[in-house]
């Protein structure tokens, strides 16, 4: 890829001061309302059909170590205690959404997410497990993926994963090199991560993914190259390749990452192009901005049909209407808005404890929410939007935003983005910029004074 000849990378790398968001959603969560997540929880609710499969999300916000990267929603525990007594309220908000509904939705995905679902004990998974079969269908079309640290896993977390039907693991790797996994406080050897993936393997969990990140402190090209090499070895059906997200602002404990060890954006830049280039070689095709996936995997036969979708956890093959959430912080999702529950978990505990909802925060979409989100999962998904797509979704309504694309197409002096009888596009040579082409379609962006992670 000859990005040099038409990008002028540096103008491009700090447009909107370098930090777009990633939009793993249209509106993104900082615009988010307080108090709106009781309405909009119940508009979630109401709007469910009994027909439809239904994805959820469970968020486990605990870890038994503090890694200095991580911008997760997570606390640090060497007890058990505190997640026993989460995971109660947990089983109290399935079982509430159950009686509340009178009805058990078909769940199409399961996704346990962190901090580290890995910490829960063999007995806690099963705990869980059955008051989701209680709330939901849980069959074998079901697909049950859960995020592994594998510092935690022993011979109990196997048989905890087993039991609760995993079909996906997905593992955090970052960087295998000492002197970035100690800048980082990470320790994990290879030979750990490739002896838990074994055994997850053995114990019935069908599919892997692997976690890397690019722009860690101390990571040199040489060093990523050599995690990437090792993270091939270990013959991932997936693996996510995100750009370390440095928010000290926001994870204060990112300050203990020097500034003098981070990369600066230009070897970023480059740290992405060779990684994505070394993955493509090694056989993986490229999935939206960051993930890449064995040509066989779904996610990979789902981005080749156009099928491919974008959720709070990246990229996806879910194809459901509704997302629902559990478990402090997380996001739920539907065609009418957005919930999301109390972010502090001794807050979500208590109110789910005294009966009251755990939503905290809700959006409830507008018709131009509607066309702007669907315009920039694509973009996200297929680098690209399709007018006879958004006229047959929109009608009528599509046509400003036609025009709107158009506009900016021709208006474009960075060669990010074009316009063809079909649709609008961003050229193989731009899909690095993507973030920034998508940012200029977000209506909510302008007065915004919220700081994003950086976009490349
Ligand atoms: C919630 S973590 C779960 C994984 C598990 N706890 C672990 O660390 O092995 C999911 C992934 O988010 C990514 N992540 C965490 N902090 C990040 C940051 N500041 N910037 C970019 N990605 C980050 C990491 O790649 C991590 O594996
Ligand atoms: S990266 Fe994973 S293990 Fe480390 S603190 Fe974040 S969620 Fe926990």
């Amino acid at each position: 890829m000859n990005l040099a000849v038409k990008h002028d990378v540096t103008a491009l790398l700090s447009q909107r001061g370098g930090a777009v968001p990633r939009y793993t959603s249209y509106p993104t969560a900082p615009h988010f309302e307080a108090g709106l997540g009781p309405a909009m929880q119940a508009e979630l609710c109401a709007a469910l059909d009994e027909t439809d499969p239904v994805s959820v999300y469970l968020h486990v916000p605990f870890c038994d170590r503090l890694c200095w990267f991580c911008g997760c929603n997570t606390k640090h525990t060497l007890k058990y205690e505190p997640v026993r007594t989460y995971v109660d309220a947990l089983l109290d908000e399935i079982a509430g959404f159950g009686k509340s509904l009178g009805f058990r939705p078909r769940a199409g995905q399961v996704h346990f997410g962190g901090g580290s679902p890995s910490i829960l004990s063999a007995g806690d998974m099963g705990r869980i497990g059955a008051a989701l079969r209680e709330a939901f269908v849980v069959g074998p079309q079901t697909e049950i993926s859960v995020e592994i640290d594998p510092s935690d896993v022993t011979e109990e977390t196997l048989r905890g994963l087993g039991d609760l039907g995993v079909t996906r693991a997905s593992v955090g790797v970052q960087d295998f090199d000492p002197l970035v996994q100690r800048a980082i406080n990470r320790p994990q050897t290879f030979e750990q991560t490739r002896d838990v993936i074994a055994a997850m393997r053995a114990a019935g969990v069908g599919s892997v993914n692997i976690d890397a990140l690019y722009g860690l402190p101390l990571q040199t090209r040489p060093r990523l190259m050599r995690t990437i090499d090792q993270v091939v070895s270990l013959d991932p059906d997936r693996i996510a390749l995100f750009g370390y997200a440095h928010v000290p602002w926001v994870k204060k404990h990112q300050k203990m990452i020097k500034d003098e060890h981070l990369p600066d954006m230009h070897e970023r830049f480059q740290q992405a192009l060779a990684a994505g280039a070394a993955l493509a070689e090694a056989g993986y095709d490229t999935i939206g901005i960051d993930h890449f996936a064995k040509p066989g995997d779904g996610l990979a036969v789902a981005a080749r049909s156009g099928h491919l979708r974008r959720n709070f956890q990246g990229y996806t093959t879910d194809r459901c209407h509704a997302l629902i959430p559990f478990g402090a912080s997380s996001i739920g999702a539907f065609e009418g808005g957005y919930v999301q529950n109390i972010v502090a978990t001794g807050q979500y505990q208590e109110a789910v404890r005294s009966g009251r909802s755990a939503a905290a925060k809700g959006y409830r979409m507008t018709a131009d929410d509607r066309i702007r989100a669907h315009m920039i999962e694509r973009l996200m998904c297929d680098f690209r939007i399709s007018f006879d797509d958004l006229e047959a979704r929109f009608g009528d309504a599509a046509e400003p935003y036609v025009n709107e694309a158009v506009a900016l197409a021709e208006a474009d002096a960075d060669f990010v983005c074009g316009a063809d009888p079909d649709g609008f596009f961003v050229p193989d040579t731009a899909r690095p910029f993507t973030r920034l082409v998508a940012a200029r379609f977000d209506a909510h962006l302008k007065g915004s004074d919220f700081r994003y992670s950086k976009a490349v």
